[in-house]
């Protein structure tokens, strides 16, 4: 039998190894539906992902059941064929059907309402002033049904705020998370995501961001300021016995000064 070679930097696919160390698309989708079980919604049908890159989380989603539909928006003409390859290969033609992808600006691209917005991993740091921060918010809202719910994340503490790299093994690689230039002047925040492997070889720089490092009292105020209603925020709990994150998520209202958390917030109409 042919031996499978190993990972490395020229056989690797860059938005597997994404998915793999970054995404947690099964946890998202049904944290969708969990929120809205939770806050009396009904149920969830239709999502738009905002800066959906390789749609993954729309493919999950529309593969979870049949009635659910998915639109799904990124600005990158690139990251959009990457994702229908993607979506060809994952998906049957019936499910393929239900997701959408359209090229368009997440702040103004105009799509059917629908019963959850979803922005994940950060990607609306893209927008660093509030004016523009603001216009994404409120072209999320005006998307949404009468009671529906938006899902974004977001990532803090004082490791936020330094020049760091973070190293996570998985299996056949190392994820580098890079936090190459912070400027506490305007909070801008340059990071990278890189990836090394066991035969030496490395991805240097697979995936640049250029954010604004916003704070959850201010994403807040400028939810609320666009006419959301409510806004909570889930903190990612701790795993006492293994001493690292749990896969929980708690809304709180207040929490410990950690280095380094993530939470959700869930924005509703
Ligand atoms: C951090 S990646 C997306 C990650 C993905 N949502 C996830 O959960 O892992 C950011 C994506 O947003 C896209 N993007 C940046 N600005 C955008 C905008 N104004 N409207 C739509 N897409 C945008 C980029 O092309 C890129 O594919």
């Amino acid at each position: 039998m042919k031996k499978k070679s190993k990972l490395n930097s020229t056989n690797a696919d860059k938005y597997d190894l994404y998915e793999k160390s970054v995404q947690s698309v099964e946890f998202e989708v049904q944290f969708i539906d969990k929120m809205f079980r939770k806050y009396n919604r009904g149920k969830c049908f239709d999502i738009r992902e905002d800066f959906c890159a390789t749609a993954s989380i729309s493919a999950e989603w529309v593969k979870h059941n049949k009635n659910k539909k998915a639109f799904a928006i990124d600005l990158d003409r690139k990251i959009l064929n990457v994702a229908k390859k993607r979506i060809n290969k994952y998906l049957s033609q019936e499910q393929s059907n239900r997701l959408q992808l359209i090229h368009g600006n997440s702040q103004s691209k105009i799509t059917k309402k629908v019963d959850s917005v979803v922005a994940m991993n950060f990607s609306y740091w893209v927008f660093k002033d509030r004016s523009s921060l603001k216009k994404y918010f409120s072209n999320a809202y005006k998307h949404l049904k009468k009671d529906g719910i938006l899902l974004i994340d977001a990532f803090g503490g004082y490791e936020a705020h330094q020049e760091l790299e973070e190293r996570t093994k998985h299996n056949g690689f190392t994820y580098v998370w890079d936090q190459h230039k912070f400027n506490p002047i305007n909070n801008d925040l340059t990071c990278f995501i890189h990836f090394e492997f066991s035969n030496g070889s490395k991805i240097k720089r697979a995936f640049k961001y250029e954010w604004r490092l916003w704070s959850l009292p201010e994403i807040t105020e400028c939810l609320k300021s666009v006419g959301f209603d409510l806004v909570d925020i889930y903190m990612q709990g701790w795993d006492e016995k293994n001493d690292c994150e749990s896969e929980k998520f708690y809304h709180v209202k207040k929490c410990d000064a950690d280095p380094g958390w993530i939470a959700y917030i869930v924005a509703l109409k």
